[in-house]
Formats: C-alpha cells, structure tokens, sequence
C-alpha cells in the first residue's frame, strides 16, 4: 500500500468524482442523496489533507507482488520496478464520515439473506487504527467470506460444496468515535484452490477498508487463531514473517457470548511501521 499505481485515467477519474462531491453536498453541507456503500463513495463531505501527511509505508511488512509458491502472482505481478510518487491531493484527500455518505449495510452476517445461516456463529471486533496508534473514526469497514462449507454465494465458485441460501457472505459497518467495529458472522470454512496439489486456504475472512485517504486504502485478509492450514496457504506465507500474525485475529473469552458464539479480536492498522499487511 505505499505506493500508488493509479494511471492519468484514474486520477482524472477521482478529479472528477471530486467535483461531483461538490454538486451533491447539499447547502447543510451534509450529502444530498445516500447510496448504497461503496457505490456512493464519490458523494460526501470530502477532506483535505495537506500532502505529504501520512508517513512512507515499511514495505518489509507486505507481501511481494511476486510470490514463487503462489502461482498466480507470475501472472499479475509488474515486471518493472513502481515508481513512487509523491503525496498529492489525490492521495490525502479522504472522507470524513462514511454513515453519513452512503447506506451501510448489515454488521450482521448471520441474518443477511432472511433467515439464519448455518454454521459457528463468530464476533468478531476491533480497532482501526492510523500509523500513530490513533484511532480511525467513522471509517467503513467492508468484509466477505465463504459459507460455513467453505463455499462463496457467487456464480464463479462452483466445487462440490453446499450452499447456505441464508447466507450472503458480504457485510459491512463503520468505526465508531473509537475506531472500534464489530460484526457478527458464521466462521467461514476452508476450500481448495488449485494452486497446488491438495491446496486448502485456511479460514479467513476478505476486509477492506478506505481510512480518511486514498493513501490509507487496505485490502487484507484476516485469519483464525490455530488454523494449521496457515502455515500450509502460500498466500498467507507470503507475508513477511515478522508482520504475519498481524492477520491472524485472537480467540477472546471476554468477547465471546455465552451460549451465543466465540468471540475474536482483530486489530487493524492502516499504515505505518506497524501496518496491517495488505493481501498479495
Ligand atoms: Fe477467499
């Protein structure tokens, strides 16, 4: 995440979404209309950051874009060395609340398509916090994951898994004064890959999140507490050693419910020498 490939084609792209902020703000200076998240994220009261805010990334903490044992990445890594760029107003622009710029959808997985999914009801909670340890406000936290069979409710994931048609799989909350979340879930199961004979990702759970700029934006995956597919995934192992337990959400007591579900801890930091490590 320390270095930015957007092209002219998507800077202008953001030039332009900015100016649409503009005419959509209405005269309260609050947002005119509210669309669903992240469709809106165009729509709302927009940030200025003086450039150059946010600290350079420690780029030892993420995964190389190409990763040997993960096949796919000799596909899509860049073959040329990226060109960092400076932090310009396209970077350190951001928004202020994301409640108040779209229709958030539902923290709670379990109930998403109706009636109740099956399979291990998980919490999992938080804080998102900026490369100072401070905590990030009404920020959107978006996550997705496979059914409790290790299935995706999505038309490109066909191997031999039930489906659960109370399940969904997408959720998403905002941070609260905090920066705390918290959501409510099934845990996922594991599937295969094909990446490699009897290839097996462990349990994990897809986030996303914009912070207060583009300069903060993460993807990442979180995983369980004592999974031992972590050390078999090579996409888990291809985050350096010494960030890799970032991903790995803590079983909580305190958090869990009794007679409800098992509670995790996840903590996330979005830049920073102690950043949460982005997915390969
Ligand atoms: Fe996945």
């Amino acid at each position: 995440m320390g270095l930015l490939t957007l092209g002219k084609a998507g800077l202008g792209a953001f030039r332009q979404a900015l100016s649409a902020a503009e005419l959509r703000v209405g005269p309260d200076g609050r947002p005119a209309a509210r669309l669903p998240c992240p469709l809106a994220s165009h729509i709302l009261s927009i940030r200025m950051i003086e450039p150059d805010l946010f600290a350079r990334e420690d780029d030892a903490a993420h995964p190389a874009s190409l990763s040997e044992a993960y096949r796919s990445t000799a596909l899509r890594s860049p073959g040329h060395r990226p060109i960092r760029i400076p932090q310009t107003l396209t970077e350190t622009s951001g928004f202020t609340d994301w409640s108040q710029a779209c229709a958030v959808g539902s923290a709670d997985l379990t109930r998403t398509a109706g009636g109740e999914a099956i399979g291990q009801r998980i919490l999992v909670a938080g804080r998102v916090l900026d490369e100072a340890g401070r905590p990030v406000p009404r920020t959107l936290v978006e996550v997705w994951q496979a059914n409790a069979a290790g299935r995706y409710a999505h038309a490109r994931d066909q191997w031999d898994a039930p489906l659960d048609p109370n399940f969904t799989g997408a959720g998403q909350v905002v941070t609260d004064d905090d920066g705390r979340y918290a959501f409510e879930s099934i845990r996922p199961g594991a599937y295969p890959w094909g990446n490699h004979e009897n290839a097996w990702r462990p349990a994990h759970i897809h986030f996303s999140l914009f912070g207060p700029a583009f300069a903060t934006r993460l993807v990442t995956q979180m995983y369980f507490e004592g999974d031992p597919l972590i050390a078999l995934d090579p996409i888990a192992q291809s985050v350096p050693a010494a960030a890799r337990d970032r991903l790995v959400a803590r079983f909580d007591l305190g958090l869990t419910r009794p007679s409800y579900a098992l509670g995790y801890v996840f903590d996330i930091v979005l830049r920073g020498p102690a950043a949460t490590p982005t997915e390969a």
